[in-house]
């Protein structure tokens, strides 16, 4: 293996300071993962499921204190709090390396560091960047293999360039003959993250987020950070390739909040008849400009960490299909014959599984038998619509940009921005409903501003301009247009009026033809809808009164959401740019035009 000095330097100060007895160096192989899947099966941490209907799968549950991604444990340590801005927690980066170095020290004492060099994109892509996790936690080196691309020829690719150093400890050392337990992990936990020396620290859990840090420290938070000062974009979004009857093949990018739908959208099984949707990536885009002036988008992921409830052949069939070998799954229910199953996956439940929680589950339990934040970990390339181009270094070029959350009002199932400022006043606008995903209230409404709320590595105000400033840097016919839609919105009995799912290929349907220039729109106060009869809703059994309720904001609940934006804006101070608040003037007045 070549190994770089400061490379090295780096192993060593993290083996100084966090003591294991051993390190280990991942070269990727699959000897390797399977030595590795072995010892956690010896710990109990890892059961293996029946081959016959699971090929090379590993079941896991974790600690029921570790279950999400930790928000309040979450800093951004820029040397100035006012780069961390009003939406991230900060302290300053001495201290914090002060309270890191005390967690840190001995930490892995009893236990084998595992060094993961790996590459977030294509191998050698000019789009991708190379981390390296060290990490406690064999679990975390098995997620990391099929999450991204690890190994040996990281290295090589590596030489002695810049990397990102991401160091990880569950936070349980075996010391004094303390035994382990299945699921190592601490009460105390700290989520770091320092942009400009583009580092991350990770403590005490050993779930998604939290531990696989190549995904949202690495390739949101630190990206983020570094995809403004060099004039790219780093989001929260799903990638898409949507082809019409007529053969035409468009990309589509997708920002809405944890567990809001972007992995269903991003594999979707159109229900009209003739359109094609191929799958780039669920979760992340790195998006950097091309020759052309147009955006392109690589998926920096390799995998799929995916919300298993809810997820069926019929929601979900091509989820469904990437996860049927090869996979881990990590607080969903075991079957009797050794498989997994999950709230939703089936119409009938079995009539008996082994909980998240270990315990037996029966229909009558008064619990459910999965975590809500129970994931799958999948190998990309193993969904049946991969899109052709998922591993272009090139990256695919992006038409259209939509935003959206989960909302039971008011926001419509669909709307256009006039322009791209418009749309960066939407992105702004984006509020949603908390799921799961983040340890906290689930439910309450929440301003998720571009999805990105969680997962800004600096001031959520100067993120704005960064979207405004790259609205200038090209012409604007080479810009996605922008759209906001809402899949959740309820009735007066609470519920869904939209079927969602395969039948947001209806709305997508409305957006391609929009790119194309088609004059199939009204105008709205709040932006561009399809007009009478432009949106497909054939054989839905939707009555035109359902189909306008999915559209309606009256004047009342319009000028209300001013206010509430206007008060929301004010926590940016002078970091907000003046143009977003031209456009909620510009707002106020249409309503008040209503
Ligand atoms: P993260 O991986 O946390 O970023 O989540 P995600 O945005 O990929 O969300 P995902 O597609 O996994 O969906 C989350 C939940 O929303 C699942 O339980 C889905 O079944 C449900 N869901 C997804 N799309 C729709 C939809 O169109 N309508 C309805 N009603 N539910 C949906
Ligand atoms: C999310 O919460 O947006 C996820 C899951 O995609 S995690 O990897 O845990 O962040
Ligand atoms: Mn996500």
């Amino acid at each position: 293996m070549k190994i770089s000095k400061k490379l090295q330097n780096w192993v060593n100060e993290c083996e100084a300071l966090c003591k294991p007895d051993n390190v280990h160096w991942c070269n990727g192989s699959e000897e390797e993962y399977n030595s590795l899947a072995k010892l956690l099966i010896e710990k109990g941490t890892f059961k293996k499921l029946n081959d016959s209907k699971r090929p090379n799968s590993y079941y896991a549950t974790s600690d029921p204190s570790d279950v999400a991604r930790v928000e309040d444990s979450t800093y951004i340590c820029s040397k100035n709090k006012e780069d961390a801005g009003p939406t991230n927690n900060w302290m300053d980066p001495a201290e914090m390396k002060k309270t890191l170095n005390g967690v840190f020290d001995g930490c892995m004492k009893g236990r084998t560091m595992y060094v993961i060099p790996f590459s977030m994109g294509p191998l050698g892509s000019k789009i991708a960047h190379i981390g390296i996790e060290v990490t406690d936690s064999p679990y975390v080196v098995l997620n990391m293999r099929i999450m991204t691309r690890i190994g040996e020829k990281v290295l090589d690719v590596l030489g002695d360039g810049e990397f990102v150093p991401c160091l990880h400890s569950v936070g349980y050392p075996l010391t004094d003959g303390k035994k382990d337990v299945t699921w190592p992990c601490n009460t105390t936990k700290y989520i770091v993250h320092f942009p400009e020396e583009r580092s991350i620290w990770s403590y005490g859990s050993g779930y998604g987020g939290n531990a696989l840090l190549g995904k949202k420290c690495f390739a949101l938070r630190i990206a983020s950070s570094m995809a403004r000062e060099e004039g790219w974009m780093a989001e929260h979004m799903l990638i898409v390739g949507i082809t019409s009857p007529e053969g035409v093949k468009k990309y589509i990018a997708a920002a809405f909040p944890s567990a809001c739908g972007k992995t269903n959208l991003a594999m979707l099984t159109p229900s009209i008849p003739g359109w094609k949707v191929e799958t780039v990536g669920d979760d992340i885009a790195w998006m950097k400009f091309g020759d052309d002036g147009r955006l392109y988008a690589i998926n920096p992921e390799y995998g799929f960490f995916g919300v298993a409830p809810g997820t069926s052949m019929d929601t979900n069939g091509n989820a469904m299909l990437s996860m049927e070998k090869n996979s881990i799954f990590t607080n969903v229910a075991l079957t009797d014959d050794g498989d997994v199953w999950w709230e939703g996956m089936t119409k009938d439940k079995p009539k008996h599984l082994i909980d998240w929680h270990g315990k037996d589950w029966t229909p009558d339990s008064a619990t459910p038998s999965s975590h809500p934040n129970s994931r799958f970990t999948a190998p990309a390339s193993q969904c049946p619509v991969i899109d052709p181009d998922w591993e272009n270094p090139k990256g695919v070029p992006i038409s259209a940009i939509l935003f959206g959350g989960r909302r039971a009002s008011i926001v419509p199932l669909v709307n256009e921005a006039f322009s791209w400022q418009h749309g960066t006043f939407l992105g702004s606008s984006v509020s949603s409903e908390m799921t799961a995903a983040a340890v906290g209230t689930v439910g309450k409404v929440r301003h998720d501003p571009f999805a990105m709320l969680p997962f800004c590595g600096y001031n959520m105000g100067d993120y704005f301009n960064h979207w405004l400033n790259i609205g200038k840097k090209t012409d604007s016919k080479n810009l996605p247009k922008i759209f906001y839609v809402n899949w959740f919105r309820k009735d007066e009995n609470g519920k869904f009026i939209w079927p969602g799912y395969g039948d947001n290929i209806r709305v997508l349907k409305w957006v391609f033809e929009r790119l194309d220039g088609k004059n199939n729109f009204e105008e709205r106060a709040y932006g561009i809808i399809p007009s009478k009869g432009a949106l497909d809703v054939s054989g839905l059994g939707l009555s035109e009164t359902e189909v306008e309720k999915l559209f309606a904001i009256s004047k009342e609940e319009g000028l209300a959401e001013v206010n509430e934006m206007k008060d929301y804006y004010k926590i940016f101070g002078d970091r907000l740019p003046k143009q977003l608040n031209e456009e909620l003037e510009k707002l106020e007045e249409r309503y008040n035009k209503m």
